[in-house]
């Protein structure tokens, strides 16, 4: 287990690396004081116990000793707040130099997000006209200052990203706001931080860190595999699929149960199609359910003799099989 907490050992944003010196800070502060006053009580109680002869030592009152334990915890305390507040302002600054605005949703138990509707040239619209939603995983691209723009439809929720710093709560009727900003390309796991209910455990949070130059490819793919996934085609090729030969020999998941060929239910994310076909793509998926022993002798696989527009529906159902 580690010792430190993950955005102390591990800041991944500015918003981390701006809280680590006032954990420091705190932390020494706390160990000076735990020496000073355990130490001084421990030293008192042997210097002045009772002993064979010589009765215990009573004090009261010490005017010198009483200021100190008064003035210094109250500097503390208020060179703290002060510390504490410079910081806050640095934090709760979500407008300066944000590239992006996402929104973001809680609701027990999921958080979902909005992505707007342009971003640099790249387009998050889909073919129902409104910006790309997404659950549980937000992309962002690489130092770059994402506002989110926060609220709940039910119970507070808290939004934490540990290794990039910053929380903040979702609260129902209101919108709050938190910059994301991460220096480094990778993933980060977060979750719930506020009780919510039965399934607070499991409302959990994945930010994915795009490379600048790879977040318009990534965003395009999105977007494609958004407008595929909720398609007439798709729909279609999929009651097809039910229906069809494809129910008897194949099994996907929550679909068919077929246990004659191989399962297709992570069909797109496959290397190879039969192992002869690569990579997954339109093109060879529709090769391949034309004239299966056409492409692999001795297949199986029969040839189904589908008419064109019945294979792209297949087809089209079939990748978003991820
Ligand atoms: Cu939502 Cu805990």
């Amino acid at each position: 287990m580690p010792v430190l907490p993950p955005w102390v050992s591990d800041p991944a944003g500015p918003a981390a690396r701006e809280i680590v010196p006032l954990y420091w800070i705190m932390f020494a502060a706390a160990v000076i004081v735990l020496a000073i006053v355990d130490g001084g009580l421990i030293w008192a109680g042997m210097r002045y116990r009772e002993r064979p002869g010589v009765p215990a030592k009573q004090f009261h009152g010490h005017n010198l000793l009483e200021l100190l334990w008064t003035v210094i915890p109250t500097i503390m305390v208020v060179s703290f707040s002060i510390l504490s507040f410079q910081r806050l302002l640095v934090l709760n600054d979500v407008d300066t130099g944000a590239d992006m605005t996402i929104k973001v949703v809680g609701r027990q138990w999921s958080f979902s997000f909005e992505y707007p509707k342009e971003y640099k040239g790249v387009s998050f619209l889909t073919s129902d006209g409104t910006p790309l939603p997404a659950a549980e995983e937000l992309h962002i691209p690489v130092n770059t200052k994402v506002k989110l723009e926060m609220t709940s439809q039910d119970v507070i929720h808290s939004f934490w990203i540990p290794n990039l710093g910053g929380k903040k709560d979702l609260v129902p009727g209101r919108t709050t706001f938190l910059a994301l900003q991460a220096d480094r390309v990778g993933e980060f796991k977060g979750q719930c931080f506020e009780f919510c209910g039965d399934g607070h455990a499991d409302m959990l949070l994945r930010v994915v860190v795009h490379p600048t130059s790879e977040y318009a490819t990534w965003a395009k793919t999105a977007i494609e595999d958004y407008n595929r996934r909720n398609s007439e085609e798709t729909k279609a090729g999929r009651e097809l699929f039910k229906t069809l030969a494809c129910a008897g020999c194949h099994t996907i998941t929550g679909l068919t149960g077929g246990k004659v060929g191989p399962p297709l239910t992570n069909i797109a994310s496959k290397k190879d199609i039969a192992g002869v076909l690569s990579p997954v793509n339109e093109e060879n998926l529709r090769k391949w359910i034309s004239n299966p022993p056409g492409v692999k002798p001795g297949t199986q696989m029969p040839n189904l003799n589908l008419d064109q527009d019945t294979i792209s529906k297949i087809v089209q159902f079939l990748l978003t099989q991820k």
